[in-house]
């Protein structure tokens, strides 16, 4: 096998069919929403990039921290020959674990973003002789099937993305991770942890504005695959703590009284001033609520480290 292979597990439509579907949904409810996978176009998975690099953006300097200090004992505890990575963007932290583990042979990143996959997998291989890259262009939130690379097999899912998912969602996803798991295999999970509202607030609407053009971003991909007329300067970004469900929600508000045309749904949207869409949560943890979701899910949380600052948490959970 070449060392570097790109798989397509979705079918070219299914895209395009599971967009119009979402948008379909999202735009026709009340309160309208849209789906965040949408966000990770070329462009999108650009601006997400500048965003961990921002000042008020800590998760990434967080988890980078810890997986800087933690990677040896993670390689340890696991002894994984095949690493497969969901949502695994750049794969930038990666790095820390793949030079870790002394074993690896297979690493299989799993992204919505082509480009980002492409990108991140020809650098690997470069980077790194020896080792295979399988990257898998696939929706995490729908069933996987894995190459079938000898295991044990370390499951990583970084960057709190897990908080993007909804309750009962998140239930649903960790089920299916259980799934691909064998008896000796591991997952670890980034999880961004409950802390200063201020705080929180600033990492999600930056001075600078690039998370307000990332969020925006999703009318850009609407306008582009669908045809709709989305004014992008017509809308606000707004990011706000929900205490009650502890989360922080994005949100894009309309600026004025208008109705946007999506022709490939034949659908025409009324959006009132001041009204607003919902476009991303980003669900922030505490300990015991993490350990109760992984063992919900049959999973076995065994280690839990931070950041020195308490900010940030990865958790290895495994399977017995
Ligand atoms: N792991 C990286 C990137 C996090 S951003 C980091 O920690 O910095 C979230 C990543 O998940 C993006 O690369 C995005 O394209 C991908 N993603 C979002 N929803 C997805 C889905 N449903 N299926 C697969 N990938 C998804
Ligand atoms: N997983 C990232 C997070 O929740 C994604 C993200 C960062 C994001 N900034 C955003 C998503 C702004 C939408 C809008 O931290």
């Amino acid at each position: 096998m070449s060392p570097f292979a790109v798989t397509r597990t979705l079918p070219e439509d299914a895209t395009g069919a599971a967009l119009r579907a979402d948008v379909l949904e999202g735009l026709s409810g009340s309160p309208r929403t849209l789906p965040p996978k949408w966000f990770y176009d070329a462009h999108g998975s650009e601006l997400f990039e500048r965003i961990t690099t921002l000042p008020e953006y800590y998760p990434t300097r967080a988890e980078r921290e810890i997986l800087l200090a933690r990677s040896g004992e993670i390689a340890a505890a696991s002894g994984a020959r095949t690493l497969v990575e969901l949502g695994s963007g750049s794969s930038e932290k990666t790095r820390y674990l793949i030079d870790a583990l002394t074993g690896l042979r297979t690493y299989v990143p799993v992204d919505v973003s082509e480009s980002a996959l492409t990108r991140a997998g020809q650098a690997l291989v470069a980077e790194r002789p020896g080792l295979d890259v399988h990257a898998l262009i696939a929706d995490f939130t729908a069933p996987l099937t894995l190459p079938g690379t000898p295991g044990p097999r370390l499951v990583a899912f970084l960057g709190g993305t897990i908080g993007n998912l909804l309750p009962a969602e998140r239930a649903a996803f960790l089920a299916s991770v259980r799934g691909l798991l064998a008896p000796g295999d591991a997952l670890l999970l980034g999880t961004d942890l409950v802390k200063d509202e201020r705080v929180l607030v600033r990492a999600y609407d930056d001075a600078a504005g690039v998370t307000a053009a990332f969020n925006k971003n999703v009318l850009t991909v609407i306008n582009r695959e669908l045809g709709a007329d989305f004014d992008p300067a017509a809308f606000d970004h707004v990011a706000l703590w929900d205490a009650g469900q502890e989360w922080i929600e994005m949100r894009l508000r309309s600026r004025l009284a208008q109705t946007v045309k999506v022709p490939a749904l034949d659908l025409a949207v009324d959006f009132a001033a001041g009204e607003e869409l919902r476009t991303e949560v980003s669900a922030k943890f505490r300990k015991e609520g993490v350990r109760a979701e992984l063992e919900a899910a049959g999973l076995e949380p065994a280690r839990w480290w931070t950041d020195d600052a308490g900010r940030f948490a990865l958790s290895l959970s495994v399977v017995r």
